[in-house]
């Protein structure tokens, strides 16, 4: 599929399908890919908790609010998107490298789980990336260690019904040439 057309393609789903043909093969294709993507200094911090299983799915949906648990029903899976702090952004002895320290870690992390989404979009997979959510109570059920920080957590399964593409700025209104 051309990159237009998986860009297209790619809407926040809210409303999935009961079933999908999506595998932990499928999943672990789409982050290979997304670990092409650049990083600092190639430190490669992103890290994926993957939720399966029905039982712990639902346990992570507990820890969503009440929009997020409707979005989520019939999701095949939740992946939990983390990073390791401390090291994109920073220098060998642990000081920040400048201002925005840890910020490059979750700018690392962006960057691969944009790949990570349009991956997942060009297999006919669809997804909503949420950012309401209770990491802490997260961290508690899946175990996740302190030293990652926890960011969003992507539905993944397929579509019931499509999703109108919300309005975009125009690119002159984001954009300063120089
Ligand atoms: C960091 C981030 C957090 C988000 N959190 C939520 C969320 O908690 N719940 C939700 O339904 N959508 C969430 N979204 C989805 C956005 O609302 C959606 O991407 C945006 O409206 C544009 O729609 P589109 O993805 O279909 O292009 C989030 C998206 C991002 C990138």
């Amino acid at each position: 599929m051309e990159l237009d057309k998986i860009l297209e393609n790619r809407r926040s789903i809210r409303k999935f399908a009961a079933g999908s043909r999506l595998t932990k093969e499928m999943i672990s294709e789409f982050i290979a890919a997304a670990l092409d993507a650049p990083s600092w200094k190639n430190t490669e911090t992103a890290r994926y908790h993957v939720v399966m299983s029905p039982e712990k799915i639902a346990s992570v949906r507990n820890c969503f609010n009440a929009w997020n648990v409707n979005n989520t029903e019939n999701v095949q899976a939740l992946v939990v998107t983390a990073f390791e702090k401390n090291l994109s952004g920073y220098e060998k002895d642990g000081t920040p490298s400048n201002e925005l320290g840890n910020g490059w870690g979750i700018y690392d992390a962006g960057l691969q789980n944009s790949i990570f989404l349009l991956k997942a979009a060009e297999a006919g997979i669809d997804s909503l990336v949420m950012g309401i959510r209770d990491a802490e109570a997260i961290r508690a059920i899946l175990g996740i260690p302190e030293s990652q920080e926890i960011l969003s957590v992507i539905a993944l399964g397929e579509k019931d019904s499509a999703a109108e593409r919300p309005a975009r700025k125009k690119v002159e209104d984001i954009v300063k040439f120089y």
